[in-house]
């Protein structure tokens, strides 16, 4: 008999949290041990979340007693670096989707996941399309010398441009060995939107454009379900790439 792997979720209310949540109440080789939100704590999940899931919602990590579990936070930066630091010293593994952090802070979270040997995903995009797009975008940039990135989400978005614009960006310099500065970026917030990215290639007389549109946030769940099984295995490792998700055990 396999045990079943216990996770806290933090952004339980949120509307990525929302879907990835059902996803892993409803995953066998899991058990939801805990949500964490801001406004919404105090709140059941069975009223959040319409399903009969009987666990109240509290405020910080500190309220969550468990030994041990897998952190997965879909938050908003600060306070998510403030979560992931106290899981981390807990001995948890964390599976982070949540973007924003800066350079300063994710260099921080990789000491620390190395000094307590937990293990670490930090994705920018868990949907299997984005993680394609890229592997498409590297095989144009060895044709197509200029691109620019374009993306939209909704209004309700923090942080500008997505990181996973960014990291299209720094993908696309380091294949042209450019400053990342020197790839244009341009970013969409529109209520009516999701989450979306295309990169135009130019060339003369051509252009090729390679698009990917999320219409609903269950495009994400998979992603963060398998990098919850796995997690484990990168011990005293930061996992950045969702290759290293998808690749066969
Ligand atoms: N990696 C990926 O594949 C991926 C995909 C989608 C989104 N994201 C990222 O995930 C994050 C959340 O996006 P979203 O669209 O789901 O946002 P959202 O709908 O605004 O949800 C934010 C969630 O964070 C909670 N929260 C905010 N501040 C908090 C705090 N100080 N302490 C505890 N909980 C707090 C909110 O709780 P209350 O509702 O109670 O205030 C809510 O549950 C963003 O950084 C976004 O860029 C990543």
């Amino acid at each position: 008999m396999t045990t079943s792997i216990p996770v806290v979720l933090a952004g339980a209310s949120g509307k990525t949290g929302r879907e990835v949540g059902k996803a892993i109440y409803h995953a066998d080789d899991m058990n939801l041990i805990g949500a964490i939100a801001q406004r919404h704590a105090g709140s059941m999940l069975t009223d959040l979340w319409a399903e009969p899931v009987p666990i109240v919602v509290k405020e910080s990590l500190a309220q969550i007693q468990d030994p041990y579990a897998v952190l997965v936070d879909f938050t908003e930066h600060q306070s998510s670096y403030q979560r992931i630091c106290e899981a981390v010293s807990r001995g948890w593994d964390i599976v982070v989707g949540t973007t924003g952090f800066t350079s300063e802070e994710r260099e921080s979270i990789t000491q620390l996941v190395a000094r307590y040997q937990v293990g670490a995903v930090l994705i920018a995009n868990f949907s299997l399309g984005a993680w394609v797009m890229e592997q498409l975008a590297k095989q144009a940039s060895q044709y197509f010398k200029k691109a620019e990135v374009l993306e939209a989400h909704a209004d309700t978005k923090k942080d500008k441009p997505s990181g996973t614009a960014k990291r299209m960006a720094q993908l696309l310099a380091d294949s042209w060995d450019t400053p990342v500065d020197a790839i244009p970026v341009h970013a969409l917030r529109l209520p009516g939107m999701v989450a979306h990215q295309a990169v135009v290639f130019g060339a003369s007389g051509q252009i090729l454009t390679l698009r990917h549109d999320v219409h609903d946030r269950s495009a994400y769940a998979a992603g963060v379900l398998a990098a919850i099984r796995k997690v484990r295995s990168f011990s005293g490792h930061v996992v950045q790439d969702f290759g290293r998700i998808m690749d066969p055990d």
